[in-house]
C-alpha cells in the first residue's frame, strides 16, 4: 500500500517570478503535474498535494485532475514541517508513503516504481532516491556505508568544505514506512543554517534508511531557477529525440529541433532542422519536415513534404508537398498528391487530390473537389465584415491568376475563370467565366493630348 505526497508549499523564491515554482510549465505542462504523472504506475490509496504559497491558485490549476487531495501547510516552515501537516489526515494510515518534491519533474515512473520496490524487500523505514551529480552544489549530501545504509543528510549550506566533496545528492524522492515516520516528525528541529524543519534530519531517528541510486542523474533534476528550468527543457527534449532516433526517425541536426512529447512519428520520418512538433501531431512514414517547420497539433500522412511552413490544426494526406511559406490552418484538409506552394495561406477548408495551389493565394471556408489548380494569386473573398461565407470549387476547375472569388459562390466543374476575375455569381460546369472590364485600346493617346 503506498500514499503519495507531494511537497508545493514553497514559494520558490530563486524563480524570481510571482507565479508559485510548481506552477511554472515545462514543454506545455506544470511542474507539479509532471511530479504527479510520475507515480501513475503506482496506483496509490492517496494523492495529497501539500499547498501553501498561493495554494488556491495551485488547486485551481490542478482541478482536472480527480482523486488528489490537499493539504494547506500555512506557514512555510521547511520541508519536514510541510510533512508534519500530513500528521492528522493519515492517522490511521498504516502503509507506506512516498513523498516528492513537487520541483522534480523529470522522474521516470519505473524509478519510483523501483525505489518502492526496494523499500519493501528491504523493510526499510526510509528509502530514498540519489545520485551522483558532476555539480552536485545545491542539494543534501548523502552519506552512507557501503551497503548503501544512510547515516546522515547534510544540506549544502550547512556542510563543512570536506563534506561539500561527497556528490552523491539526495534527490528529494523518498519512500517512508508511514507509522515510523509518523513517530519521528515530532522530533525534528530547527537547527541548521535555515533554521527551518529538515524533513532529511528524520534520518536521525529512523532504522534502516537505504540509498538507491537513479539510473541516469538527470532525472533527479530540481528546479530552483530559471536556468535549470530551460536546463531541464533540454533534458526532456533530449529524452524524446533519443526515444524517436532509436524507433527509426532521422533528425538533422537534432539540436535545433524540439518535439512534444505528445507527438507520435513513424520510423523514416525526416526531420530536417529549425523544426518543432507540437501537441497532438502525428507523422507518418517516409515525410519529410522542415527544414523550418512547425507542426502543430495536425495529421500529417506518408510521404509527404513539409517545407519552411506553418501547419496547425490540419489534416494533409500523403504524397502532398507543402510549401516553401505555406500556412495551413483551423481544420485544412488536404488530399493526396497535391502541391500547396509558395505564400499560400488555406484556412479551414477541405482540398480534394491532385490539387496545385502553387503561389500566393488564399483559400479561406472552401471546399475543393479534385485536380483543381489555383492560379496564383487565386483569392477567396470569404468575409463581407460581419460573416464569413463558403466558396465551392467543382473538380477539374481552373482559376485565373489574380481572381477573386467573392463568397458565398459555386463555381462548377470544369470552370475556367479568366485571369483577374472578380466573381460575384455561381458559375455552371464547363463554363468559362471571364468578369472583368474588356481591353479597351484608344490609338494615338500621346497625339491627342
Ligand atoms: C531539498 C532537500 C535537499 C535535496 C533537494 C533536492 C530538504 C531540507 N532538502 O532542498 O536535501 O537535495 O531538495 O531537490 O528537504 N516545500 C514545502 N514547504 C516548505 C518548504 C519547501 O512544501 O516549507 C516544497 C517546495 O515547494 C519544493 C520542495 O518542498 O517543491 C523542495 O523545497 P526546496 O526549498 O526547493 O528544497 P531544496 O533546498 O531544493
Ligand atoms: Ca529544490
Amino acid at each position: 500500500m503506498v500514499a503519495v505526497a507531494i511537497l508545493a508549499a514553497g514559494r520558490g523564491t530563486r524563480m524570481k517570478s510571482d507565479l508559485p515554482k510548481v506552477l511554472h510549465t515545462l514543454a506545455g505542462r506544470s511542474l507539479v503535474e509532471r511530479v504527479i504523472d510520475s507515480c501513475q504506475l503506482l496506483e496509490p490509496e492517496h494523492k495529497i498535494v501539500i499547498i501553501g504559497y498561493q495554494g488556491a491558485k495551485i488547486q485551481q490549476e490542478l482541478s482536472h485532475l480527480d482523486e488528489l487531495k490537499f493539504v494547506t501547510q500555512s506557514e512555510q516552515l521547511g520541508t519536514g514541517h510541510a510533512v508534519q501537516q500530513l500528521l492528522p489526515q493519515l492517522q490511521d494510515y498504516q502503509g507506506d508513503l512516498l513523498v516528492l518534491n513537487g520541483d522534480a519533474p523529470l522522474l521516470r515512473k519505473v524509478t519510483l516504481q523501483q525505489l518502492v520496490k526496494t523499500h519493501q524487500e528491504n523493510g526499510n523505514a526510509a528509502t530514498l532516491l540519489t545520485a551522483n551529480l558532476p555539480n552536485p552544489q545545491g542539494y543534501g549530501r548523502v552519506f552512507c556505508d557501503r551497503n548503501n545504509l544512510v547515516s546522515q543528510i547534510i544540506e549544502d549550506r550547512d556542510c563543512t568544505p570536506a563534506q561539500r566533496k561527497n556528490s552523491r545528492v539526495n534527490a528529494g524522492i523518498y519512500c517512508f514506512n508511514w507509522p515510523k515516520l509518523a513517530q519521528a516528525l515530532p522530533k525534528l528541529s530547527t537547527d541548521n543554517d535555515q533554521q527551518e524543519y529538515y524533513l532529511t534530519e528524520v534520518v536521525d531517528y529512523l532504522d534502516q534508511v537505504m540509498a538507491v541510486d537513479a539510473a541516469d542523474y538527470l532525472e533527479i533534476t530540481g528546479i530552483n531557477d530559471r536556468k535549470q528550468l530551460s536546463n531541464a527543457y533540454n533534458i526532456l527534449q533530449n529524452r524524446i529525440k533519443d526515444y524517436w532516433m532509436k524507433a527509426g526517425v532521422m533528425m538533422i541536426q537534432p539540436e535545433t529541433i524540439t518535439i512534444d512529447e505528445t507527438a507520435q512519428l513513424e520510423p523514416d520520418v525526416v526531420i530536417e532542422p529549425q523544426t518543432h512538433i507540437r501537441g497532438n501531431s502525428a507523422i507518418a512514414a517516409g515525410s519529410r519536415i522542415g527544414p523550418g517547420s512547425l507542426i502543430n497539433n495536425s495529421k500529417i500522412a506518408e510521404n509527404v513534404t513539409v517545407l519552411y511552413s506553418v501547419v496547425t490544426d490540419s489534416e494533409v494526406a500523403a504524397n502532398t508537398t507543402i510549401g516553401p511559406y505555406a500556412h495551413l490552418r483551423g481544420a485544412a484538409k488536404i488530399g493526396t498528391n497535391c502541391r500547396i506552394g509558395n505564400f499560400v495561406e488555406i484556412k479551414k477548408s477541405s482540398l480534394g487530390n491532385d490539387i496545385n495551389a502553387a503561389h500566393l493565394s488564399y483559400l479561406g471556408d472552401a471546399t475543393l473537389g479534385d485536380r483543381v489548380n489555383i492560379g496564383a494569386g487565386t483569392i477567396t473573398a470569404n468575409y463581407d465584415g460581419v460573416r464569413k461565407h463558403q466558396t465551392i470549387i467543382g473538380s477539374g476547375t481552373k482559376t485565373g491568376s489574380n481572381s477573386v472569388m467573392v463568397a458565398p459562390l459555386t463555381l462548377g466543374e470544369n470552370v475556367t475563370v479568366a485571369a483577374g476575375s472578380v466573381v460575384t455569381k455561381d458559375v455552371p460546369p464547363d463554363a468559362l467565366v471571364i468578369a472583368r472590364a474588356r481591353q479597351k485600346e484608344i490609338s494615338d493617346w500621346q497625339k491627342n493630348i
